[in-house]
């Protein structure tokens, strides 16, 4: 049994460390959230190891090269110097001081969470935890994952029986947890990722502490809350925020359609109040890894409490149906040339989910390359983001990019993703039919054009 006093020196030493910038900190999960985080700490002297189970991810950190388009291979050997290494050898873990986890949280094909990275990242650091270490939880989930599930597979799998500190009863509490969710925008330039307040929920006082306390080295505030769920809670409350008013500007787009409105002039001159509306705009359906997906991890937890989410349904229906409404659209496009959808040589403009970014998970695109090619349209696409896309969770497309010198020779080219790269004026100048989703063609005067 570990004393009062002696759980506090050891609390009390983690944070001098943490001040001190002599803290050990592991960042599990070198993805989009993990290894931004890790150059962070390592950007403030600290010294960090990135785990991954990825052993391309791993050897590439060795060699200072990135895999993430916006992150230079410059930041990641500038790291190194200052001690960043990577490892798949969770063993490692037991001579970190705070351990930070970022690992995937995907739905099942029930569109249930698959919280299996969690568990098994949990199974894999247990063993080797040893007394007065930080644990935070940054994957975003559903409330009580911090409590009820990681915190047990941490007591359960350690071999010396540690215990988390729980209530301040912290007799037989001797690692600190806390739950700290990521909030980044990717591909945003205009704010940078420390301007990010930083939502802390510590499983007790101490674990708050020591994790306001590590993330307020590296960001410019923290905000602590009090409890891990209402941490993980206000993750899902931003994302189904944005995800909600999302799904209403799409609807209304659709209405806007009918009535001959342009929802784009609307959105702008409505945003123009100076309170009381933030603007969302439509598309051709929800991507990434965030705004797709985490709304169902609160829907689900939602039944064990026998109570339904009824706007994450209905946001779920409108946003899943937007890639159906571009492949619609294609076909009265193509029919308004005389020309059937079947057999027609289609090129989807863009397959990244948003604009100037390297990620493709849940990406509209995909949807709507398939929904295409099932009517027997002859697809190709182009992203300068992803020469090839291959095999993924939901999809098989195995197509290569297509160069953009030939755009006449497309009966139709269906603007997916707006990236900076693409030349507008040109591709509706070269293009016979443009569709565009993205509202990319604002300005151009051009009877070829249909937005939808
Ligand atoms: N990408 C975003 O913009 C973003 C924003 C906010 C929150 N999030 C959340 O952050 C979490 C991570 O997302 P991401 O985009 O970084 O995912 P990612 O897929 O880019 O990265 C996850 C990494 O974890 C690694 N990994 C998986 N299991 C592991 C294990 N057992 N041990 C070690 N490494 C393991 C994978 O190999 C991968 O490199 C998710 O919960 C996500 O919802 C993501």
């Amino acid at each position: 049994m570990v004393t009062n006093s002696v759980a506090k020196e050891l609390s009390t030493e983690l944070k001098q460390k943490i001040e001190s910038r002599t803290a050990r900190v592991g960042v599990i999960g070198m993805g989009y959230v993990g290894l931004p985080l890790a150059l962070l700490f390592s950007g403030e002297k600290f010294n960090v190891t990135g785990f991954d189970i990825d052993p391309t991810k791993v050897e590439k950190l060795t060699a200072g090269t990135s895999y993430i388009v916006r992150i230079p291979s410059e930041g990641i050997q500038g790291a190194r110097q200052q001690g960043f290494t990577a490892t798949a050898n969770y063993s490692q873990i037991s001579d970190m001081d705070a351990i930070i986890i970022c690992v995937p949280t995907p739905l099942d094909e029930y569109r249930e969470p698959d919280l299996s990275y969690i568990t098994k990242t949990a199974e894999s650091i247990a063993p080797h935890l040893r007394a007065g270490q930080l644990v935070v939880l940054e994957s975003t989930t559903y409330p009580g994952t911090t409590e009820e599930v990681l915190v047990p597979l941490l007591e359960k799998f350690n071999r010396v029986g540690l215990k988390a500190a729980r209530n301040g009863q912290v007799d037989h509490g001797v690692f600190y947890v806390a739950f700290s969710p990521e909030r980044e925008d990717p591909g945003r330039t205009d704010i940078e990722r420390h301007d990010i307040p930083k939502v802390v929920g510590g499983l007790d006082q101490r674990a708050s502490e020591l994790a306001s306390a590590l993330y307020g080295s590296i960001f410019r505030r923290t905000v602590p809350v009090s409890t891990p769920a209402a941490a993980e809670m206000t993750k899902l409350l931003e994302n189904i925020y944005r995800c909600v008013n999302i799904a209403m500007v799409n609807e209304l787009k659709l209405l806007c359609l009918r009535m001959g409105i342009d929802i784009w002039e609307v959105i702008d001159a409505a945003k123009t109040k100076p309170f009381g509306f933030h603007a969302f705009y439509p598309g051709p359906g929800l991507g990434g890894h965030c705004i797709p997906v985490d709304p169902y991890y609160l829907s689900w937890k939602a039944k064990e409490f026998d109570f339904q989410t009824k706007f994450i349904e209905l946001a779920g229906q409108v946003n899943t149906d937007m890639p159906y409404h571009v492949v619609t659209s294609v076909a009265k496009a193509l029919n308004g040339h005389k020309k059937a959808m079947n057999g027609s040589k289609v090129l989807v403009l863009g397959v990244a989910y948003k604009k100037d970014i390297d990620d493709l998970r849940e990406s509209p695109a995909l949807t709507i390359l398939e929904l295409l090619q099932r009517e027997g349209a002859e697809v190709s696409y182009n992203d300068p983001y992803f020469p090839f896309v291959g095999r993924g969770r939901h999809y098989d497309l195995q197509m290569k990019s297509t160069p953009l010198d030939n755009l006449g020779e497309f009966d139709c080219v269906v603007i997916v993703t707006d990236h900076s790269d693409y030349d507008f004026p040109r591709i509706v100048a070269d293009a016979k039919l443009v569709v565009d989703s993205r509202n990319a063609t604002r300005g151009i005067k051009a009877s070829n054009v249909l937005h939808c």
